[in-house]
């Protein structure tokens, strides 16, 4: 009796250690895949780099980046374009500033790129916005620069 007692009790025992090692691999997993999110930096490829802007910058175009603007990217990257939308407080990595010297430093094709692939959480736009708006867009961005060219 005594020793059937004893067998139950390492048994428990063991299983309590293996859910104690299983809990604490997976906070290791955890914390591991959130810290590589955070710290990636968001890379075009290069193919995407080097696509040309079909579309010129001129003013029927502004017109129209400004408006697709205000009413899809300003609530995260704010009206400017400074990455203080209403909903930025809440989201992690926060939205890029679109004014700044290294988002204004990429291509048109890699802003393209990025806009139309999107990245957590950040939705992906090539599903609901055509070429044309998508490019608009990005020119619509320029006009963000903190120093205009
Ligand atoms: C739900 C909030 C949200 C919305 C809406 C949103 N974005 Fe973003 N955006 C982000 C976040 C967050 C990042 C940073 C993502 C990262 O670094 O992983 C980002 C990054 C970007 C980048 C990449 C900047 C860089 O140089 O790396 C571009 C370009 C961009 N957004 C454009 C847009 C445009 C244009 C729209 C509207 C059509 C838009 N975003 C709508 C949250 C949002």
């Amino acid at each position: 009796m005594k020793q059937f007692s004893d067998t139950n009790y390492s048994a428990s025992y063991a299983k309590q250690i293996l859910m104690t090692a299983l809990i604490m691999l997976s906070f290791v997993v955890i914390s591991s895949r959130s810290h590589a999110q955070a710290k990636a930096p968001w890379v075009s490829p290069k193919a995407a780099q080097d696509v040309k802007n079909p579309i010129a910058g001129d003013k029927a175009s502004l017109v129209d980046g400004k408006k697709l603007y205000a009413t899809n990217c300003a609530p995260c990257h704010g009206d400017k374009g400074r990455g203080d939308g209403p909903a930025a407080a809440a989201l992690s990595p926060k939205p890029a500033d679109h004014s700044s010297a290294l988002v204004q430093s990429e291509t048109d094709g890699s802003l393209f790129y990025k806009l139309s692939e999107g990245r957590n959480p950040m939705p992906a736009y090539k599903a609901i916005l055509n070429d044309h708006q998508r490019w608009a867009l990005v020119n619509y961005i320029r006009t963000l620069a903190k120093v205009k060219k």
